[in-house]
């Protein structure tokens, strides 16, 4: 069975789209097969990746046909989204256990996969209920900015509540240079030290580039320190969970 793994934050533009797509990326170059789940109805992971897809995981989610896998590569597929995901969050919200449904659509296809990763939506609705729901593991990539720590404090607070935890943590689009950025680190490493990973995601432009090419960082700029930053976190991945 794959070990779930949902990226998440209610904060915008934080890196959850990108690091669900490179982190996905270096888990399938170590041989893992990988299966990137775009649960967000801006659908920014599905462009991301170049991917062009007739229909997306709302029709699944549905119920109306199976999930459209899309093979990006060998060892890295994506259940693609679409702007109709958006009906989602009013259609599903009266039925029961609607937050179940993420976890009955991976059921059958879970085997057939060593990771699953789900890129959440920047809100607490009911796209993202499905995927706390359905995932083993939840981790949150936090920008190094101003209101960071609150961000993180804030999901944690709402997760709790819900009877979930925030597995781990990393800091992304992290400029050594910036004052700011060395203190807020520094303060995420003292208050939240048993949930960061040691890892951080520098600034890099090659990342923001290959998103707009609809390409990982390892096929756009394989020596890049994106490339570099991101396979250091899979390895850590690996180790830890
Ligand atoms: N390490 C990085 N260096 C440079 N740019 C980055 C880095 N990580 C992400 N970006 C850029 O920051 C922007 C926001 O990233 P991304 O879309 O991954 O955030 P998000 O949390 O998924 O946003 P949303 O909440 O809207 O879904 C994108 O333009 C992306 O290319
Ligand atoms: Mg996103």
């Amino acid at each position: 069975m794959a070990k779930i793994i949902a990226i998440s934050n209610f904060k915008g533009g934080v890196g959850k789209t990108t690091s669900t797509v490179n982190i996905g990326a270096a888990l399938s170059l170590t041989d893992k097969k990988t299966l990137l789940i775009d649960l967000d109805p801006q659908f920014n992971l599905t462009r991301c990746l170049g991917v062009r897809a007739e229909s997306s995981i709302y029709g699944a989610l549905r119920g109306d046909c199976p999930p459209p896998i899309i093979e990006r590569s060998n060892n890295l597929h994506v259940l693609p989204s679409a702007l109709e995901l958006i009906k989602a969050e009013t259609e599903f919200v009266s039925e029961y256990k609607r937050e179940e449904k993420l976890n009955h659509l991976l059921k059958p296809i879970s085997q057939h996969y060593d990771y699953i990763l789900i890129d959440c939506p920047p809100s607490l609705g009911v796209l993202s209920q499905m995927a706390y729901t359905s995932a083993d593991l939840i981790f949150v990539p936090i920008q190094s900015e101003y209101l960071a720590l609150t961000g993180y404090g804030v999901l944690s607070e709402a997760l709790d509540r819900i009877g979930l935890e925030i597995d781990a943590a990393f800091v992304t689009q992290y400029d050594q240079r910036q004052i700011l950025d060395r203190t807020i680190l520094e303060k995420l490493r003292s208050t939240i030290s048993d949930k960061l990973f040691n890892t951080t995601i520098r600034q890099n432009v090659a990342i923001a580039e290959a998103t707009t090419r609809g390409e990982t960082i390892f096929e756009y700029s394989p020596n890049s320190n994106g490339a570099n930053d991101y396979k250091a976190l899979v390895q850590e991945i690996l180790t830890k969970f």
